[in-house]
């Protein structure tokens, strides 16, 4: 599937704020900085479309890109920035879950962990809550470019190592880079397969 027309529809401070819509939506949540927005900039070929900073903590509402005028993109808050003060902690994870628990045309969350990183606590944990409560979600490894293609196999085989620890089966999973574009056939091929999944369930 390719993107021919992505708008910026809006931006929803709480769950409460978000479109009434029937519409299927795709998320994307990880860690301030793990490249959220850069991702949706590459999927959709617009680097202005979301914005994005060196600098954690800049996508703050729940923002809405209507994606070929009957999908959404959602662009979420990061989770676990040290850098801010307890209230706006406390005030983002609320957003954060009660949007995921909460938002019936949720299709899958894309929860994005850096592929230089060993596994990080918050991201372990926060996978266990979405397995937890029964919400879909793939992983996304980003800043594939960072690192050499064999540091990249080593880091995501020592990631899979920690997380069969806690699942049966591995999540579902992407390699992705937006700086050389990596992954973007195979995400939007994932997502093209769920919205006709979602379109046959709708016509039962
Ligand atoms: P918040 O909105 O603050 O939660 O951050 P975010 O997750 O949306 O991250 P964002 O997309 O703003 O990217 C953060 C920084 O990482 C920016 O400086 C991006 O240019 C950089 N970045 C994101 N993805 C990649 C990538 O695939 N490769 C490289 N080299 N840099 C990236
Ligand atoms: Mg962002």
């Amino acid at each position: 599937m390719e993107i021919k027309k992505a708008i910026f529809k809006q931006s929803a401070p709480r769950l409460q704020d978000c479109p009434k819509s029937h519409l299927p939506e795709y998320a994307f949540i990880g860690r301030s900085n793990v490249g959220k927005s850069s991702l949706i900039n590459m999927l959709c070929n617009n680097n202005k479309l979301a914005k994005t900073s060196a600098t954690p903590g800049k996508t703050q509402l729940i923002n809405y890109f209507l994606i070929n005028d009957n999908w959404h993109l959602v662009d979420l808050p990061g989770y676990g920035y040290a850098k801010t003060s307890k209230d706006n902690r406390d005030k983002f994870e609320i957003i954060i879950s009660d949007y995921c628990q909460k938002r019936e045309n949720l299709a899958t969350l894309f929860v994005l962990i850096d592929s230089r990183l060993p596994l990080q606590k918050i991201d372990l944990e926060f996978m266990q809550w979405c397995s937890s409560k029964e919400i879909p979600f793939s992983i996304v490894y980003t800043k594939a470019d960072k690192n050499s293609k064999l540091e990249l196999a080593k880091n995501i085989k020592n990631i899979e190592t920690e997380l069969a620890k806690h699942w049966d089966e591995l999540p579902n999973s992407f390699i992705t880079s937006a700086e050389k574009k990596t992954g973007h056939e195979a995400i939007l091929d994932f997502i093209h397969f769920h919205n006709q999944e979602i379109k046959k369930l709708d016509l039962q």
